[in-house]
């Protein structure tokens, strides 16, 4: 609770004295958090204002949240897509439910829940055809503001919004059902906070988006926090090779453990391999760096039929495609996005914690370093220096 007021004990705040009172206490409800208040603005710590739950939505107390490299690039402004500054960082969390608003169905209060960063409302054509990742609500979540289009957090009449309608860098925080799922309470929430990003974005780039087959040949290109994932999510479908590729070669060593059965320092080093495997190629690469150059030269490396994932975000002015089209029509190939690994989250989620359960899908060994939140900047500092593989703050 360090550096966060709060008024008694939220779960205990709801429908206690009369509406004046109520009013009043929750205007008194503060909470710490990691900012953004404008492109390449150092991230900050405040403290805010937070409205108590409207219809639909819930107040949740985060316990942790995963330092993913999205944030990062929110801060420095090169994430793509139109982002609301001023603007509450983190959407990689878990906690505990504290209050819920009207409405709210299958979440009480003392739940534990893992947040998703794209969130699922369960009744547009997207979700209706088993696509949650890419709900209709998602086309919203640059903005920040809930799905009701509410701001929660504020500060002298200044609105904030939350990264993916979650802001897992405050401790407290109004969320929408549509974001959470509740999860069993054996498992440590910092355990599963991660389930809330880098491992249904990297498991499902390589599950669901790049289809890998038994016996198929894969790449991973970046072997971060998403990057792992996809080579755990490669492993379990059956690959019969996946070859990692990053600069660093620590994290091409901590792979392994993932499931990667060979690494190289760069795409070069490693095509004579690549283009030796018994079809001559890769059946899936799947893109974690923001690297401008690599996208053409892995088409290069796919057999006929193969594909090129992109999980990668990064500067639109300058993370573009160019690749030659005639390969791509004579050789079957395709070119996919993956939001959050193609994954249902309300399906994934338990998926991915039944692996874990059966030591089948690592999370603990994901974590390299735990941080407070006020050590948010040098958390992001050690992921672009290759320290981590994923920092996670601990509320
Ligand atoms: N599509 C989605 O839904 C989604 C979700 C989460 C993150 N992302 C994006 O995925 C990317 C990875 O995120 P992360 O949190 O794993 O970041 P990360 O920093 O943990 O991982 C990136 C890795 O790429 C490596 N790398 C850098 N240059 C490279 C090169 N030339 N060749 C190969 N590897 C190189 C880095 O060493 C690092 O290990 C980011 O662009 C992030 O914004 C997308
Ligand atoms: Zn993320
Ligand atoms: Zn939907």
């Amino acid at each position: 609770m360090a550096g966060t007021e709060i008024f008694g004990k939220p779960g205990r705040r709801r429908r206690v004295g009369s509406k004046a009172e109520n009013r009043k206490r929750r205007e008194m409800l503060t909470t710490r958090a990691a900012v953004i208040t404008e492109p390449g603005a150092p991230w900050e710590l405040i403290d805010l204002a937070l409205d108590p739950p409207g219809p639909g939505e819930l107040l949740v107390e985060f316990v942790a949240s995963g330092l993913c490299q999205s944030d990062e690039s929110m801060r420095k402004g090169t994430l793509g897509g139109d982002v609301r500054y001023p603007i509450v960082g983190g959407h990689e969390g878990a906690g505990i439910v504290r209050e819920v608003g009207v409405g709210v169905q299958g979440i009480a209060v003392g739940d534990h829940i893992v947040c998703s960063f794209r969130p699922s409302c369960g009744r547009c054509d997207f979700c209706a055809a088993g696509k949650s990742y890419v709900c209709e609500l998602s086309r919203r979540t640059m903005k920040g503001a809930l799905p009701s289009g509410e701001f929660r957090f504020h500060r002298d009449g200044v609105r904030y919004g939350a990264s993916a309608m979650l802001g897992t860098f405050s401790q407290f925080a109004v969320i929408s059902q549509s974001s959470c799922l509740v999860v069993e309470k054996d498992i440590p929430l910092q355990t599963l906070a991660v389930l809330g990003c880098a491992v249904p974005t990297g498991w499902g780039a390589a599950v669901n988006t790049a289809q890998v087959q038994p016996g198929d040949v894969v790449v991973v290109i970046g072997a971060g926090g998403v990057g792992m994932n996809a080579c755990q999510g490669a492993q379990i479908a059956g690959a019969s090779q996946v070859i990692v590729i990053d600069p660093v070669q620590a994290k091409i060593e901590a792979a392994t453990a993932f499931g990667a059965t060979s690494g190289y320092t760069s795409l070069a080093e490693a095509s004579d391999v690549i283009l030796s495997t018994r079809r001559g190629g890769a059946d899936a690469i799947i893109l974690t760096a923001a690297v401008p150059s690599i996208p053409a030269e892995a088409v290069a490396m796919l057999v006929p039929g193969g594909n090129l994932t992109i999980a990668a975000l990064g500067d639109p002015k300058t993370f573009r495609l160019d690749v030659p089209i005639a390969p791509m029509a004579l050789r079957n190939l395709s070119i996919r996005g993956s939001a959050i690994g193609s994954s249902n989250f309300r399906d994934t989620i338990p998926r991915l914690i039944s692996l874990y359960r059966d030591g089948k899908l690592k999370l603990d060994e994901l974590v390299t370093k735990h941080y407070t939140l006020d050590e948010i900047g040098p958390g992001f500092d050690d992921l672009a220096a290759g320290r981590n593989l994923r920092g996670v703050v601990l509320h």
